[in-house]
């Protein structure tokens, strides 16, 4: 998704209704929004006419929604890995991941959230973050909720044929836990679903409990239907408007529905032990987590929030407080998380540009007098032809007026070779201020970048053409890093259109990745000049850097094809004078 100018829909798919909302975004605010909600068991009509009408309220079309709902059966466990090293060990994000990528699902089942509860070390525990600690253990416990798989398929089967696509699925208590629950405040979500009524404790550090009733509300209004020899409509409609938790002595005289001849007190009689039966079930798998998180209050939602009286007749049953946040709680509160997780980021990015921007003037204003040239030189030696552990290399450079280097990593796999690594990527951070510009040709780039970012990178590049670039671009930018993507000889620029909004560079390969001091390419050239003018034409942000058989011939046909920064690794290295060489590359001419 396009954060900055786009709109977004959230589906909540329940059993009996489907609710939707939908934001449009343009320049990174919600600028219209609008929520709809039909009432149907035929699910992929209830899709469709929601689809449709927000479309036209919002005035765009969408392909893709993030969803809630009801998920079916859900089981929670609390999810204990441990991992042990020996000797000491800086925990990396890696190892978290490794520990999650450890824990079961139980059969049928497949987790949905996974909620770090608690990291224990050796030495000390329950550490905030285990992060980039040196430790020769690490103990995580996980919340983690469980959803059905077939249920889940269900859902993605009633999205094809509304042709909606999954961008994400949300438990309805998480949402509601991020953008209900008072900071320090233990709190118990209740929902009151048609299928299931939902029960979750949560605390500041995340979910404790939570359980999911055998029946909910459809249970209700089946036992109307049958006791009163009623259809199911009718059942349901009268459940919801003559049903009340508190019946008064009127009630038995006035009746329930104008076509037939049973009171309010006649349907209250039916429904109220069904609804006593769900709430105690509730009551007690919730007793020993009450008992040991005191929550100070219980927020109700769902369908059957709506019914006359229940907020205090549940207030008596737990005694503890009920605010009632009703039926649209769960599906705004999943617009609310979706535009806060991608403001978060909007923000970030634009702060990082504004600080950049900022560091920039000062830089200019302060170098103008001395030099002639404010800018930094766009001239990026690749660490593949220099020695990086020699101080002589940051002296030399230092010499040049370089001020980004181009660090090349190799994994063996993406190219045969082996080379830098994040062992030397921390060095090299350790040793220089400069901007650091990670040249990925790795597999796994999600992995690598990760770790790159957490090495100190400034710019990360991966190679298109692995699998999960565009994962790996949403976790650099989530570290608040440049990212781009190389494109190899062999790649054709078009692969890139569906993702040039959203990275900050293109690496243009002027050689076959693997080595240095190859001859250039010179298709090299024609794809600078294209990505310049689809960067023209749709007024984009990415930079085009181009990398491989860079010499002083080379490097001015790019400038007139439009690059914006060179690598250069062999021809830099082999100068016998280092500044010069760098000269010699910089623009001739306008
Ligand atoms: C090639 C690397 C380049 C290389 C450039 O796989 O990505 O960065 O070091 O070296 P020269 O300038 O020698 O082609
Ligand atoms: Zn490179």
């Amino acid at each position: 998704m396009n954060v900055l100018d786009s709109s977004f829909l959230c589906l909540d798919i329940g059993t009996t209704a489907v609710r939707g909302i939908a934001h449009r975004v343009r320049a990174a605010r919600i600028v219209r929004s609008a929520i709809h909600s039909v009432d149907s068991t035929d699910t992929v009509f209830a899709l469709k006419a929601v689809i449709d009408e927000l479309e036209r309220q919002i005035g765009g079309h969408f392909d893709s929604a993030f969803v809630t709902g009801n998920f079916g059966p859900m089981t929670f466990d609390m999810s204990v890995q441990n991992t042990r090293w020996g000797t000491e060990h800086r925990i990396t994000p890696g190892d978290v991941r490794a520990q999650i990528g450890k824990i079961k699902a139980p059969d049928g089942y497949y987790p949905i959230h996974i909620v770090p509860l608690r990291y224990d070390g050796n030495a000390e525990k329950n550490m905030s973050t285990p992060v980039s600690r040196i430790e020769t253990q690490l103990t995580s416990v996980f919340g983690v909720i469980f959803y059905d798989n077939a249920r889940l398929a269900q859902i993605y089967g009633y999205l094809r044929r509304a042709h909606i696509q999954a961008a994400g699925f949300f438990d309805p208590q998480f949402l509601l836990n991020f953008t209900l629950r008072a900071r320090h405040e233990n709190t118990l979500f209740i929902d009151l679903g048609g299928a299931h009524a939902t029960g979750a404790l949560w605390t500041d550090r995340g979910v404790v409990w939570m359980y999911k009733t055998r029946t909910g509300g459809n249970e209700i209004t089946r036992r109307i239907a049958d006791d009163l020899g009623i259809d199911a409509d009718d059942a349901e409609r009268i459940k919801r408007s003559a049903m009340t938790a508190f019946p008064r002595d009127m009630d038995r005289f006035t009746p329930a529905d104008p076509a037939y001849d049973f009171s309010r007190a006649d349907i209250g009689d039916i429904a109220m032990p069904a609804m006593t039966e769900i709430l105690d079930e509730i009551r007690a798998a919730a007793a020993a987590a009450i008992a040991k998180y005191h929550p100070a209050k219980i927020i109700l939602s769902g369908g059957g929030s709506d019914t006359d009286g229940i907020a205090d007749y549940i207030a008596d049953i737990f005694g503890i407080g009920v605010q009632t946040v009703g039926p649209d709680a769960a599906v705004r509160a999943l617009g609310d998380y979706v535009w806060g997780t991608q403001a978060a980021h909007v923000r970030a990015y634009q702060a990082r540009r504004d600080a950049i921007a900022q560091i920039g003037t000062r830089l200019a204003r302060l170098w103008r007098p001395r030099r002639r040239r404010a800018q930094s030189i766009p001239i990026l030696p690749s660490t593949l032809a220099f020695n990086m552990r020699s101080s002589q290399t940051y002296a030399l450079f230092r010499a040049g007026g370089i001020s980004m280097i181009h660090v090349d990593i190799m994994d063996g796999f993406f190219v045969n070779r082996v080379a830098g690594g994040i062992d030397e990527l921390k060095y090299i951070r350790a040793h220089t201020r400069a901007h650091l510009y990670v040249h990925l040709m790795t597999e796994s780039p999600g992995v690598w970048a990760a770790d790159a970012a957490d090495a100190g990178a400034d710019t990360i590049v991966v190679s298109g053409g692995t699998a999960g670039v565009r994962a790996a671009i949403t976790e650099i930018h989530r570290r608040g890093r440049r990212a781009g993507i190389a494109l190899a000889p062999d790649m054709a620029v078009a692969v890139l259109k569906p993702i040039l909004r959203e990275i900050d560079d293109v690496l243009v390969m002027s050689v076959r990745p693997g080595a240095g001091g190859q001859e250039f390419i010179p298709d090299a050239l024609r794809k600078i000049r294209t990505l310049a003018a689809t960067r023209r034409k749709y007024n984009l942000g990415f930079r085009i850097t181009v990398d491989g058989g860079i010499n002083d011939k080379t490097a001015q046909l790019c400038w007139d094809a439009g690059a914006d920064a060179l690598v250069a690794g062999s021809y830099l290295a082999h100068s016998a004078d280092f500044p010069l060489a760098v000269q010699s590359l910089l623009k001739k001419h306008e």
